[in-house]
């Protein structure tokens, strides 16, 4: 049996990455959590994984992070989130605060002194840029970075998906970073859908979180399903970033480049990924997650939470 991969989860709690702190807490060697602004702003993304580091009874260190996109001017997701980010259900207060405002200098400690670690960012890649530029070294001595985002298609826009959206020029620095990387786009996480008879398995979980992120399910579902022609349930995007990872043998992957796009007036945060037959295409610098074993996916999940759930 390996040991479980060590990994610092950045986030912007947020639904999907509610789920993801719960399956990299029992899946993972999670070293700690660390936010920035996305979905909502850093002190509402910060509120967010403190509760849920709280429900779980996680001690995992938390550390805040970016405010604001390298460049970009700050765009939230409330449209999909609800202005608290993680709208839908009855939370409880956090009980204790971040250990630090600086995620970047935490990133960069924890890399530092901790060998095969993972960097696992599920929001906009600010906090995991600034790491990198502000100490390079890093870039050789990480496991590696499976981050949730881009993809073929968009959400935020025709072209572009939000994390990578919210802040390209941060993007960019990661995708060029020259060390491994995994791209969980929107090809691979809309396969992997909370459908009612999914949510009905955790609901039918005893405990009270279960409860919660049943009722946090409901909520992010029905935006999806309300906003798309052929959908199902919510598109369970930030899990697929930690399983890919954890459960690998659930994913098809594909070595291929990707670029991102950061000066397009319609294609500005795009990853183009280079799919053409041609030999000439450029060296891979990533592994593209396209398919997933969404029914066992979607059972890690409900196992991881009702792991906590008693
Ligand atoms: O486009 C989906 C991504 O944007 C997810 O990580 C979601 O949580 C939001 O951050
Ligand atoms: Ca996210």
């Amino acid at each position: 049996m390996s040991s479980p991969i060590k990994m610092i989860l950045d986030c912007d709690p947020g639904h999907d990455d509610a789920m993801a702190l719960v399956v990299a807490a029992k899946h993972a060697d999670l070293l700690g959590v660390t936010t920035v602004a996305g979905n909502a702003p850093i002190t509402a993304t910060t509120r967010n994984a403190r509760i849920i580091l709280d429900m779980i009874g996680s001690t995992a260190p938390l550390h805040q992070g970016a405010r604001r996109p390298l460049v970009a001017e700050p765009k939230d997701a409330a449209y999909v989130h609800g202005e608290s980010g993680l709208d839908g259900a009855d939370l409880p207060e956090p009980s204790r605060p971040a250990d630090s405002e600086d995620a970047v200098q935490f990133i960069i400690d924890t890399c530092r002194k901790t060998e095969g670690i993972w960097l696992v960012p599920t929001g906009p890649l600010t906090n995991i840029a600034l790491a990198l530029r502000t100490a390079p070294d890093i870039a050789s001595k990480i496991a590696g970075i499976s981050l949730m985002g881009g993809g073929t298609f968009g959400n935020r826009t025709t072209a572009a998906e939000f994390n990578i959206w919210a802040d390209p020029e941060a993007a960019a620095m990661v995708f060029d970073y020259g060390g491994k990387l995994i791209m969980s786009g929107l090809d691979v996480t809309h396969k992997l859908q909370a459908t009612p008879e999914r949510i009905d398995k955790v609901r039918a979980l005893p405990g009270k979180l279960a409860g919660v992120l049943a009722d946090l399910f409901v909520f992010f579902s029905d935006v999806y399903v309300s906003r798309h022609d052929n959908m199902r349930g919510g598109a369970v995007h930030d899990p697929c970033a930690v399983l890919a990872l954890t459960h690998p043998q659930l994913f098809t992957m594909k070595d291929q480049h990707v670029v991102v796009e950061t000066s397009g007036e319609y294609s500005r945060g795009m990853t183009l990924v280079d799919m053409r037959g041609l030999k000439e295409r450029k060296d891979p610098n990533c592994a593209v997650v396209w398919d997933v074993d969404a029914e066992a996916a979607f059972n890690v999940i409900v196992e991881s939470i009702g792991a906590f759930s008693s």
